[in-house]
């Protein structure tokens, strides 16, 4: 029998309320396919720095590299706000990106027709919209050096910004991977007219695509491309950028698809460890109150089962389970027309294991 290890880090806010519906989710899962899921669970950002004074614990970091793959909810926090830098619990994803040499983020923003009403934007923009961001996660300026100093007209901050040859040449190769299994149109977003990270971003980008003939390239720059997301989003197949770029622009595509709680994430390493998370963040307004939607840490998992797993069946089940309960109607307050109907994180996970239990089981 297959056995999998699973790093569990639920994180802050509603990271431990929305994983727990996931881990159901991947339990059910297991049962189905004749396999186990060994769940080691961890602590990261706010919660981890309340009992062992750090955002990344050590023990946190072995579990997480012993592991298969590793789920994540969400850190961060106004309690910790005001801490300096490293003691932010944001510093612990960072940090572990860094360590498990999580270097590509991939952030797929899919609008189903069940969905389309979700979206702040007209129907005919965003109906039919499929894209992927493929976001470089463990460099440019979230990791170059930083400083604050006392200046002459007062203080004085600095984000270094980095990108090596390398850094760029394995995540568009990445990219390019990525599109050639879809419609084969990959742009490549930077700010070349003013950075020369970027210049050198492009470079790279043009030196690989000859090994990539099939597929087509193009560049946009970064603000162009902001406006493109919201006029045309339908033009995208495959969006390839650097890290701060991503992060917003990520963001950005999740609300083409109605709400920021249904996308899914992988962050990957060489070879097929990964780190699985939703796009979204602690949500500290709504924590606590069971009523987060646990969609996008569930098609997280399912992203695992697929990439990490090689569990293809497994994942469009999870997927499908999503969109069926979708398309009866059923909607977590954020994606709800109407919200004195809408479901909380509980009875939102129990209907994705309810649809899950009624499809077809596998061999
Ligand atoms: P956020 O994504 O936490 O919340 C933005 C808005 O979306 C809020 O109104 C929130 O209620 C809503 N929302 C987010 N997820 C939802 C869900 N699953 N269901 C329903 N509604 C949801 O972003 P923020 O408010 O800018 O940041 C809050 C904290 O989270 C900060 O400390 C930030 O640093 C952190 N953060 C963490 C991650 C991560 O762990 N990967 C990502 C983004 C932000
Ligand atoms: C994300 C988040 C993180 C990022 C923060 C919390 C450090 O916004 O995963 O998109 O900026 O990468
Ligand atoms: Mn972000």
């Amino acid at each position: 029998k297959k056995n999998y290890r699973i790093a569990v880090l639920p994180g802050d806010g509603i990271g431990p309320e929305i994983m727990e519906e996931a881990v159901k989710v991947l339990s059910l899962v297991a049962e189905r396919e004749g396999v186990t899921f060994d769940y080691k669970y961890g602590r990261i950002g706010g919660i981890a720095i309340d009992t062992d004074g750090t955002p990344l614990p050590a023990e946190t970091i072995a579990i997480s590299k012993e592991a298969d793959a590793v789920m994540l909810g969400a850190v961060g926090g106004p309690k910790w706000d005001q801490n300096p830098g490293h003691l932010r619990p944001e510093a612990g994803l960072l940090g572990i990106r860094k360590e498990l040499g999580l270097f590509a983020n991939i952030r797929p923003a899919t609008m189903h027709s069940s969905m389309v009403e979700a979206s702040s934007l007209k129907p005919e923009v965003v109906s039919g919209v499929d894209l992927i961001v493929v976001r470089e996660l463990t460099g440019g300026i979230y990791f170059g050096e930083k400083k604050r100093y006392d200046g002459p007209n007062g203080e004085v901050a600095e984000d270094q910004c980095i990108y090596h040859e390398a850094e760029v040449e394995r995540i568009v190769r990445v990219a390019f991977d990525v599109a050639r299994k879809r419609q084969k149109r990959l742009v490549s977003v930077d700010k070349a007219n003013v950075l020369e990270s970027s210049r050198l971003w492009r470079k790279v980008t043009e030196r690989v695509a000859a090994d990539y003939p099939d597929v087509e390239l193009s560049h946009m720059l970064v603000d162009a491309c902001a406006m493109q997301l919201v006029r045309a989003p339908k033009q995208f197949d495959v969006i390839v950028t650097e890290n701060m770029f991503g992060d917003i622009l990520s963001d950005q595509a999740a609300m083409l698809t109605g709400s920021i709680g249904m996308l899914a994430s992988a962050s990957l390493a060489e070879g097929s460890f990964g780190l699985y998370e939703p796009v979204h963040g602690s949500a500290p307004d709504i924590a606590g109150q069971g009523i987060a939607n646990p969609l996008a840490t569930i098609l997280s998992a399912a992203m695992m089962l697929r990439l990490s797993f090689g569990m293809d069946k497994a994942a469009d089940d999870v997927e499908r389970a999503v969109w069926s309960v979708l398309e009866a109607g059923h909607r977590t307050g954020d994606i709800a027309a109407d919200r004195s109907k809408a479901i909380g994180t509980k009875e939102m996970g129990r209907l994705v294991c309810e649809a899950l239990s009624g499809s077809a089981v596998s061999k």
